[in-house]
């Protein structure tokens, strides 16, 4: 492959390039919210006919319970080896619209950023894989064969992909997978992601009067769920900011001293880690680093806590009702259906007798760690060597990924996580945006990444 043929053919595009994707980023493709299923449905015809455009065999819509799968494959050979790209076209929710500098589907390109929401998470992502299969077949340089699995349900939990690929193992029978979802350290810095924490996520409801009462007239001897569920969250840490739901540790993996330190040697600025996100220190379970309390520790975090009176003004009453949304990232090898269990049991054991606990469990999903001895790890690291001018560096990620782990079980294949976002580009945040040179830089890395996947795989 030659290097002024890729660079060039990006330099003439790349305008159209940048244009294709604000037209994805103009439907609001919101998986969450069925208000959106028709954007939903349009944006997975619309990348459909983007695979069509750049030459697949066939692309087809797949329906399932939820929203559709887009589907496409271009075999050049069959004795060449086979390169799965997944991504995923549906978008978190743009609340808080008013918080946005602009509309999040309108989107507009800044001092070098794409603002929008899916801008980085995940379209700008995945369809770099599109344009980088282009520039491939333009070139008539396709050294392995490709197929997309780009899906509409991720930000949801991706349930229904994973009856798909349960009921689709012939067809998604493939080599490698390639994920671009994730971020590098720094655009001067790249890396790639051998690691994502797997969640376990709860909503609790406590209840104590069977009515909302007076205050007053009440307050005193009737106990209070607003009060009984702060006091019951704040009990789920101690005094090192460690978890006390019984038994939460007892299967954390322990990294070993050696992987520590050689994670350590990452590049990491604390200054400018807090001032990007306004505070002025964090807060980490005591004897773990900023870095290690968001990849290789576990956590509890509350996601949304309500209940009582939050209208205007001062209203004297006494809820009914409380209600908390917890999430908890989990590391190898917790089990989320196990982690959520003792949740609950512990959560229900705490609870004061003047309250009943009501605990459900929403959608989860498995940790994964990606070893760096294989070919797709080889070709990626490669890959970015060739673009970055430096060999990227393997970093375990705080996010989850909950298909990653099923592709593993189901289909036995490795899945690289090569992303080029990062973590400042406020993604599920307003105002996420992508960077013009990150978008470029991906479609100028993946063609080598399917070039060094054939060199790799014939070793
Ligand atoms: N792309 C993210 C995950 C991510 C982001 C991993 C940055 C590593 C670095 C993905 O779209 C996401 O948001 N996942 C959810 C999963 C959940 C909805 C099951 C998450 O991590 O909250
Ligand atoms: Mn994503
Ligand atoms: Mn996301």
């Amino acid at each position: 492959m030659n290097n002024q043929d890729v660079k060039s053919y990006i330099d003439q595009n790349k305008d159209r390039f940048l244009n294709e994707l604000v037209e994805l980023l103009k439907i609001p493709s919101v998986s969450a919210d069925s208000a959106y299923d028709a954007d939903t449905e349009r944006c997975a015809e619309h990348v459909k006919q983007s695979l069509i455009n750049v030459g697949v065999d066939f692309a087809e819509i797949c329906p399932t319970a939820g929203q559709p799968i887009v589907y496409a494959e271009k075999m050049i050979d069959p004795n060449k080896p086979t390169i799965l790209v997944y991504g995923h076209y549906d978008v978190q929710p743009a609340d808080p619209v008013e918080l946005w500098n602009s509309p999040p589907f309108d989107p507009q390109i800044i001092d070098g950023n794409i603002y929008a929401r899916g801008s980085a998470d995940d379209k700008g992502q995945f369809y770099m894989h599109v344009k980088a299969f282009e520039l491939l077949s333009k070139q008539g340089e396709l050294p392995c064969n490709v197929k997309f699995m780009i899906e509409g349900e991720e930000e949801v939990g991706s349930v229904n992909l994973g009856v798909f690929v349960k009921e689709n193992k012939e067809k998604l029978v493939a080599d490698v997978i390639i994920i671009s979802d994730t971020s590098i350290i720094n655009n001067e810095t790249p890396s790639i992601t051998v690691g994502l924490r797997g969640l376990s996520y709860v909503e609790v409801e406590v209840t104590g009067p069977s009515k909302d009462l007076h205050s007053g007239v009440y307050g005193g001897a009737i106990d209070n769920p607003v009060n009984v569920v702060c006091d019951m969250i704040a009990s789920l840490k101690d005094e090192n900011n460690a978890i006390t739901v019984k038994g939460f540790y007892d299967k954390v993996e322990i990294v070993s001293d050696e992987d520590r330190k050689a994670m350590s040697e990452a590049p990491f600025s604390k200054e400018d880690y807090m001032s990007a996100v306004g505070v002025k220190a964090t807060r980490t379970e005591k004897g773990y680093s900023d870095r290690e309390g968001t990849s290789i520790r576990p956590t509890l975090d509350v996601n949304g806590i309500w209940g009582g009176y939050i209208g205007e003004g001062a209203k004297t009453v006494l809820p009914s009702k409380a209600f908390a949304k917890i999430s908890m990232r989990l590391v190898p090898h917790q089990e989320p259906d196990e982690i959520t269990r003792l949740f609950k049991e512990h959560f229900e054991s705490i609870a004061p007798e003047s309250v009943s606990v009501k605990v459900t469990a929403h959608h989860g999903g498995e940790p994964a760690v990606i070893p760096t001895d294989n070919p797709g790890y080889k070709a990626a690291s490669r890959a970015m060597e060739q673009t970055f001018g430096r060999k990227p560096i393997p970093e375990r990620g705080g996010g989850s990924i909950p298909i990653v782990a099923l592709f593993e079980k189901e289909l036995g294949l490795k899945s690289i996580l090569m992303g080029f976002g990062l973590d400042s580009d406020d993604i599920h945040s307003p105002n996420e945006h992508y960077g013009v040179f990150n978008y470029l830089k991906g479609i100028e890395t993946i063609p080598y990444f399917h070039h060094y996947f054939a060199e790799e795989s014939a070793n």
